[in-house]
Parts: C-alpha cells; sequence; structure tokens
C-alpha cells in the first residue's frame, strides 16, 4: 500500500517510517522540521497546512497516518494552528484526493481523567480534585457526598471526552474533525489513543524530566506523593500498533487506546530508573497541579480484538533499559549528592478509607488485570517515599511543569 506518514521526522514518525517500509508499504514521508531544524532524507519539508503542497503527494495514497503535531507549548493559538487547523486542511485534500484511510495519532490525553468506582457505585468520571484536598496531601479522588474514597478503573474507550489543557483539547479537536471527515466521505478513521510514549531519544513528559534528573546525577522528582497510575508504552509497541491498523484498516471510525497493559505509578517509574541507572533514589515533593489526572490508564482489550495488538515490551523492562547507563562510557558516574530526607507524613485520610489500591506510592495493582498480566505485590515492602527536608519542604518548590500545556504530567501523552 501507499501510505503517507505526517511527522515523519518525529520521535515516533521517524520510527513508523522504518517500520512501515520494513513491512514492504510504499511510504511518503512529510513533516516541517526534524528535531536538529533540518528533515531527514527521505522526507518531505511539507506544513501539513499548505494543501497546495499536500495535493500532489497524496495522489494514489491508500491511507495516511497523521502524526504531524505540536505537543507541548504554553500557547492555545500554537496548538490550535499546527493541531487543529492542520488536521482540518489535510482532511479537505484527502477527501480530493479520495484516500479512504486515516490512522490518526490520537492520545489518551483526550480522557482528562480517569475511571473510578465507589465500593458500591460506579463507574464515576469525577471533574477536578478539590484545592483544599491537594493541599493537605489527600490527592485521591473523594466521592463528593460521602467522602468516600474512590478506587480507580480502567478507561475504556466509551469514557467520556474532557481534555484538560490546550494540547489535549486540540487532540479531541482532531479526532472530531477525523469523525465528521469519515462520515462525510464514507471512510474509515482509527484513532490510536497513545498513552504515554517512551523509548530511546525521548526527551518529554515525566519520563524525559526523571531521566534528564538522572543525567544530572540528581534524583528523579515525582509529584504529588507519586501514587498517580499511569501507563507508559514503550515507542517499538506504538509503532507495532500503528502499523497494524494500517494494515487491518478496520471500517468506520474506531477509538482504541494503544497503552501496555501493565498499569504503574509514578513512583514505580522513577524507582525503576533511577535503581536502573544506579542514580539516586526519587524523590517525593507533594507538589501538584490542579488540572492533573490523578490515575490514567486504560484498558487494551479493543485494540487486542480490532488490531490483534498486544504491547510486548513491559515497562520494567523497558524503563530499566531506557534508563541504564550507555555501556562504552568514559565519564566516571558521579557520586549521587547526599539527601536529606524525612520519613513521609502519616496519610491525611483515616485509614479505614483507604483502599489498598489507591494508597499513596504503593504499587497498586490494576483492577481486573488480565491473569497473565503481572500484578505488583501490594503486600510487598515498600519504598519509604523522600520528601525534601530544604527550603522547598513549606513552600512548595517553583513548578517548571506550570509552564506545560497539559495535565497529566508533561505530555505529550
Ligand atoms: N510520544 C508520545 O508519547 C505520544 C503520546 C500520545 C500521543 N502522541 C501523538 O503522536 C504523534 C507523534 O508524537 P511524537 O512524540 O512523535 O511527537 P514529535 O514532536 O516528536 O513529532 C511531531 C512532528 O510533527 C511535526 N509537525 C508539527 N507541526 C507540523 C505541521 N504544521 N506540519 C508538518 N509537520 C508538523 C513536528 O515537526 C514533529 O517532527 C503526535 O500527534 C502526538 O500528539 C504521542
Amino acid at each position: 500500500m501507499r501510505v503517507l506518514v505526517t511527522g515523519a521526522a518525529g520521535f515516533v514518525g521517524a520510527r513508523l517510517r522504518r517500520a512501515l517500509a520494513a513491512a514492504g508499504h510504499e511510504v511518503v514521508g512529510v513533516d516541517l522540521l526534524g528535531p536538529d531544524g533540518e528533515v531527514p532524507d527521505g522526507v518531505s519539508r511539507v506544513d501539513v497546512r499548505d494543501a497546495d503542497a499536500l495535493e500532489p503527494l497524496l495522489r494514489g495514497i491508500d491511507t495516511v497516518c497523521h502524526l504531524a503535531a505540536v505537543t507541548s507549548g504554553p500557547e492555545s493559538a500554537v496548538f490550535a494552528a499546527h493541531n487543529d487547523l492542520g488536521t482540518a486542511v489535510l482532511l479537505d485534500v484527502m477527501g480530493r484526493a479520495k484516500v479512504r484511510h486515516l490512522v490518526l495519532a490520537s492520545s489518551i490525553v483526550v480522557y482528562g481523567e480517569g475511571r473510578y468506582r465507589g465500593m458500591n457505585s460506579g463507574p464515576i468520571y469525577p471533574g477536578l480534585r478539590r484545592r483544599a484536598d491537594l493541599d493537605r496531601g489527600m490527592f485521591d479522588h473523594l466521592a463528593p457526598r460521602t467522602g468516600e474514597l474512590l478506587i480507580w478503573e480502567p478507561v475504556t474507550e466509551d469514557a467520556p471526552l474532557r481534555p484538560r489543557g490546550f494540547y489535549g483539547a486540540s487532540k479531541l479537536a482532531q479526532e472530531n474533525y477525523a469523525l465528521a471527515w469519515g462520515l462525510a466521505n464514507g471512510a474509515a478513521v482509527t484513532a490510536l489513543r497513545y498513552h504515554n510514549g517512551y523509548g530511546e531519544g525521548a526527551r518529554s513528559g515525566f519520563i524525559g524530566n526523571f531521566l534528564a534528573a538522572l543525567d544530572q546525577g540528581r534524583p528523579p522528582l515525582v509529584d504529588e506523593d507519586g501514587g498517580q497510575v499511569r501507563d507508559v508504552v514503550h515507542v517499538d509497541d506504538i509503532v507495532a500498533a500503528t502499523v497494524a491498523a494500517v494494515d487491518r484498516r478496520p471500517p468506520g471510525f474506531v477509538p482504541l487506546n494503544i497503552a501496555s497493559g501493565h498499569p504503574i505509578t509514578m513512583w514505580e517509574v522513577a524507582s525503576i530508573m533511577a535503581k536502573a541507572r544506579g542514580g539516586p533514589a526519587p524523590v517525593v515533593t507533594g507538589r501538584y497541579l490542579l488540572a492533573d489526572a490523578r490515575h490514567l490508564a486504560a484498558d487494551p482489550e479493543r485494540a487486542r480484538r480490532t488490531l490483534g495488538f498486544t504491547a510486548r515490551i513491559p515497562p520494567i523492562h523497558g524503563l530499566a533499559e531506557l534508563a541504564a547507563p550507555a555501556v562504552e562510557t568514559t565519564t566516571p558516574q558521579r557520586e549521587p549528592a547526599p539527601l536529606h530526607v524525612r520519613a513521609a507524613p502519616p496519610p491525611t485520610a483515616p485509614q479505614h478509607q483507604v483502599h489498598p489500591e489507591t494508597r499513596p506510592a504503593a504499587p497498586i495493582a490494576r483492577p481486573g488485570s488480565r491473569p497473565d498480566a503481572p500484578v505488583p505485590n501490594v503486600n510487598a515492602p515498600r519504598p519509604e517515599p523522600m520528601i525534601h527536608a530544604g527550603p522547598n519542604t513549606r513552600t512548595p518548590a517553583p513548578q517548571p511543569e506550570s509552564a506545560k500545556p497539559e495535565a497529566g504530567a508533561g505530555s505529550p501523552i
């Protein structure tokens, strides 16, 4: 098949281009800029908002994989210009060129927050947490009327879509335009809601922040109490799912969660990476962003049924490999700086309200885990979270993340 990939110089796009070619497809790659300001060989420098430039490239194309997007930054207009308008222009040209399949790189951020239940109720899709609760270190969602602690569950594709940041708003806009385009043109749209991607060369999002800290011999800083559940998926698995979407071409508009299927807390992510690097243990900051999701990990079952896709790289291995020091290093490892630590404060919620699955910073078993999924042992002795005892303990540390466009620990997710 002839496949056009937008964003073909990016973190995912560069690998996708190679994987599609290796699978026997004829690939046309376009991008505005590569990471070093140049577009790589074999990729045309095209802005997806430029219909005239796209027109000749789309002739004879069977499937478009639309990955081009701005993924970080503070300004809503930049997201709207590249992601919303760029998608709309591309879709118009695709319609005229009679392209009949779009694979859209969407994101888990379209959900905004995860899915929960009470002990006897659910599903519940809560709104923002109360600032007063966050200020006293109660990071979990509480039922508004009873104060009952809510228990997280994996999100399925039919959950409400309520993104909380500009990036997420633009990813949802892309889905909405794609849905309308598919209906108007009788075309298929596969919207792949990627989770937090990681792999060699990724420097964004919370995994990128942890790596940057470890590179400098500093402890990774984990916000809130570290117990936030996420799913992180290796870029090779993201690419495999995308190639499967091209090959399978499911009819209609089909949103699919693309995840590892092994939910993991941020504390665990940071700990795995720090241990693999031989660096200092992570430090829990207690900082928060009001818009951040507490627990957001999605159910990958529909992608398994629709695409035959199951992620192959469990986070525990992929993250360790990513963080492990390079074998041929000439720079001696820096001694980790001594840390002044104190034990974490006791939980602010009465113990009887704390469900084991939501205990702060504990490995959290995923409700409804597949029997073959390795379930973290919630009874295992857990590392004591460490909190800065320096001047930042009382005054919240400056939050560089506040400049980030998206809830969910630093996007792109
Ligand atoms: N990597 C992740 O963890 C992740 C998670 C969820 C969703 N996604 C989505 O997957 C896609 C690829 O992500 P990535 O991590 O490779 O991002 P990336 O930033 O590495 O690549 C995006 C590419 O899009 C290009 N681009 C931006 N605006 C453009 C325009 N107007 N015209 C042409 N090209 C333009 C950029 O130059 C860049 O090379 C994005 O749509 C992103 O929203 C990624």
